[in-house]
């Protein structure tokens, strides 16, 4: 039985957000080129957006691409780049298909112009799309974006358009790159490692995690819902006691 049927859709999370962790690892293991493990990982990234769509999932955030990914050897970063681009290309039908929504974070100015135009396009293309939004993190630093909200609001109040008093929770959030989106409710990180690694270090206050003992490129539907079921049994409080619930 497949863990689909165990999810009970009254109690579905409404954003889920992935670390893709171990695609090395993963290569390394098979005697292969590292770059193998990434082109495999795309693979994975179909099977989590399609178990979202299959589940109801609202928003899958992925974290594709660190601020600190660029420090990796200059043909690894230039072989994510490139397989970015094919696999936008290669997937716009499938958004179409299944009323996926793209999105990015983070600093995308500091992506190859082909990338940045091929995201752009796709951006674009599926504005219209309501059923999934699919946010990429590129170029993306969670320390960062903290930083640039910061700035923000305070070049609001130098310019008297804002009174230190009133930035809350609700005001700094809303300057943050998700603005538009929920936080997430659910974190997963694949490969084994137990850390958040600058990820939405702000949105995931209150997210249940869930570590996997597997590498990205063997992630697969039925893990995503898995990991759906055990979110669903745990018990969010949100700091209130059980009885408060
Ligand atoms: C982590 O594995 C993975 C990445 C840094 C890149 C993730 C990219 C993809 C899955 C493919 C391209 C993405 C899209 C959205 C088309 P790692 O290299 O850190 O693995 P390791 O920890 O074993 O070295």
């Amino acid at each position: 039985m497949s863990f689909l049927d165990q999810i009970d859709n009254i109690k579905l999370p409404q954003h889920i957000a992935i670390i893709m962790d171990g695609n090395g690892r993963w290569a390394k293991q098979k005697g292969k080129l590292r770059v193998f493990g990434h082109q495999n990982g795309v693979k994975a990234v179909r099977e989590a957006l399609e178990g979202c769509v299959k589940a109801n999932i609202k928003f899958l955030t992925l974290y594709a691409f660190s601020a600190e990914n660029w420090n990796r050897p200059k043909l690894e970063v230039m072989a994510l780049m490139e397989l970015l681009v094919t696999s936008l290309k290669k997937e716009i039908k499938t958004f179409q298909e299944n009323g996926v929504r793209l999105n990015v974070i983070g600093d995308i100015s500091k992506l190859p112009s082909n990338a940045q135009k091929k995201l752009q396009e796709t951006i674009e293309a599926t504005k219209e799309n309501t059923h999934c939004t699919l946010t990429l993190a590129l170029s993306y630093s969670s320390r960062q974006e903290i930083v640039d909200a910061a700035r923000n609001l305070a070049q609001q109040v130098k310019q008297g358009k804002l009174q230190a008093d009133d930035i809350n929770d609700e005001l700094f959030s809303a300057n943050l790159y998700t603005q538009n989106l929920p936080d997430p409710d659910l974190l997963i990180r694949t490969s084994g490692e137990l850390r958040i690694s600058n990820f939405l270090l702000w949105q995931i206050a209150y997210s249940e995690l869930c570590f996997l003992d597997k590498m990205w490129p063997e992630f697969t539907k039925e893990d995503l819902f898995k990991s759906i079921v055990d979110y669903q049994q745990r018990e969010r409080r949100f700091g209130k006691t059980s009885e408060q619930l």
